[in-house]
């Protein structure tokens, strides 16, 4: 019998940290049916006190999801854990994840409590959230540079209160795997009642260890849950990757020797649907989900692929959900193949009026693009100038003349509210052109921290451009993301989409505060 092990994906919540990463609750749904449909075995859907809009999004997740359990995070004080108790009423399974940091340096100069205070409130809460949840998870923050000492007498206190699992978060990303992984090992020895939690791991990125992090702290330390998440989605340099460590554990089962529940042929697909709604785009490099990871353009390994594929591919591209680019619908495909598409991804459109409206993008873009991908399908609904009709600015119009030797000029015309708004401007490009006659209307005096364009599909030009735009105004930091077979417009809609969100009152800044 094989042990398993336990995916926490926490893209919804630690992801979602990542500055301009924050998703609406619908967006957040959507993509926890798809970490559903991936199996994972618990997702962390938010942090329900920090906001209204995140308390709406742990509820609507909860209610909706059935195979996974759903957790909230929560500060260790009531108010917190009542709230998450609250978000997740109803739910089929699910898990309050209460947090407090340990370290000498977080308790003096971010909580200013004495360890002692610590302690007592670690034990207190837990035990309040116990009263609320059979399943209650404990985090000392920054727990891996923590006092061991006091560290083991702080979660032998959590355990006896009732913490069914212990998370060690390597918070600031610090550790090295060997180091982690005995880590981990020693707690588990030195804590009398450790074999009554799952113990867990949660590393970050900062030196590009957080994989490597986990996987000791599975293999050496004995964890049985692995917190990641999609395309390692999170703050600064991110969090450990789920597509990483789950098939890093199934490849080399031989050395794990540990059973998962994950559905892998989900995993591009997740990857995908991340990425097109936070606008984070994957690098091409990138382990198992980037577009190269098993492209193969040396001559060699193209002739050695082809005649046995295991001499240069460890993985089958098809076991983690690559596809060959499959054309999926085209011009003459009607609204119940586009209905029925829709719902193989996932997309559960709230009305007949918003099907409508997306069908109707579909039909304007296959006039343009003979073949239609998922991909075309996913940015299409992506796209907030269908899914919402109540976004405040909305692309109505845009043309563009540039000329060699010329300076480019574009005229625009969008909805503002009511409103219809022309404008036109020079540029340096066509693109800047379009953004700054935006912009004479808007004047929204947001700082561009980043202007990006990818291809959506690979392979010709064709594709349809999808473009991310960040912005920065008044502390916060948000992402547009815009498609279209014209990478001009498509910026614009991206440059309008970025605009929506800092215009939207709801939007919040990072979850955790
Ligand atoms: O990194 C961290 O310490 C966290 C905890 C809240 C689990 O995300
Ligand atoms: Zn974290």
């Amino acid at each position: 019998m094989t042990d398993k092990l336990i995916i926490f994906d926490t893209t919804l919540r630690d992801g979602e940290q990542s500055p301009g990463a924050s998703m609406t609750k619908d967006e957040k749904l959507r993509i926890a049916r798809q970490l559903e449909r991936l199996k994972v075995n618990v997702i962390e859907a938010g942090f329900a006190a920090s906001s209204n809009g995140d308390f709406e999004a742990v509820r609507a997740i909860a209610q909706a999801i059935k195979d996974s359990t759903v957790c909230s995070l929560a500060r260790a004080n009531d108010r917190d854990i009542s709230r998450a108790a609250e978000a997740l009423k109803g739910g089929n399974s699910t898990r309050i994840h209460l947090f407090l940091a340990t370290s000498a340096l977080h308790m003096e100069k971010k909580l200013r409590m004495t360890p002692d205070q610590v302690f007592e409130q670690a034990r207190l809460s837990t035990r309040f959230a116990r009263n609320l949840s059979e399943d209650v998870e404990f985090s000392p923050e920054d727990g891996y540079r923590s006092d061991p000492d006091f560290l083991c007498r702080v979660l032998e206190a959590v355990i006896d209160a009732g913490a069914t699992t212990i998370n060690i978060p390597d918070t600031v990303g610090y550790a090295i795997p060997e180091l982690y992984g005995n880590f981990i090992l020693d707690l588990r020895k030195r804590i009398p009642n450790s074999d009554r939690a799952i113990w867990s791991v949660h590393c970050h990125n900062d030196l590009g260890m957080a994989v490597a992090n986990s996987l000791a702290g599975v293999k050496i330390g004995g964890a049985r849950q692995i917190e990641c998440t999609i395309n390692g989605l999170g703050e600064r340099a991110g969090n450990c990757a789920l597509e990483e460590v789950v098939m890093s554990v199934r490849t080399r089962k031989d050395y794990f020797g540990l059973s998962l529940d994950i559905d892998t042929s989900q995993i591009v697909a997740a990857s995908r649907l991340v990425s097109q709604t936070t606008g984070f785009v994957v690098q091409p490099n990138k382990a198992v989900v980037g577009a190269n990871a098993f492209a193969h353009a040396s001559g060699i390994h193209q002739d050695g692929v082809l005649k046995a594929r295991d001499t240069y591919e460890i993985m089958r591209a098809e076991d983690v959900g690559w596809t060959a680019n499959k054309i999926v619908l085209g011009k003459l495909s009607g609204r119940n193949a586009f209905k029925q598409r829709l719902h193989e991804l996932g997309i559960e459109m709230e009305s007949e009026a918003e099907i409508n409206a997306a069908f109707a993008k579909f039909k304007e873009l296959a006039d343009r693009k003979s073949d239609i991908f998922d991909e075309d399908i996913l940015a299409l609904v992506m796209d907030e100038s269908v899914t919402a009709e109540h976004e405040h600015y909305r692309l109505l119009a845009l043309s563009q003349r540039s000329e060699t030797g010329e300076r480019p000029h574009a005229k625009v015309a969008f909805a503002a509210g009511d409103q219809e708004l022309h404008a036109e401007s020079d540029g340096n490009g066509p693109v800047d052109a379009s953004l700054k006659a935006i912009e004479t209307q808007v004047k929204s005096g947001a700082e561009m921290l980043l202007y990006s364009v990818n291809a959506i599909t690979s392979g010709s030009t064709e594709s349809q451009g999808e473009v991310t735009v960040r912005l920065q105004h008044g502390g916060r930091v948000v992402n547009g993301v815009g498609s279209d077979p014209d990478i001009v417009v498509a910026s614009a809609k991206a440059y309008l989409s970025a605009l929506n969100k800092l215009h939207s009152k709801n939007e919040r800044v990072a979850a955790q505060g």
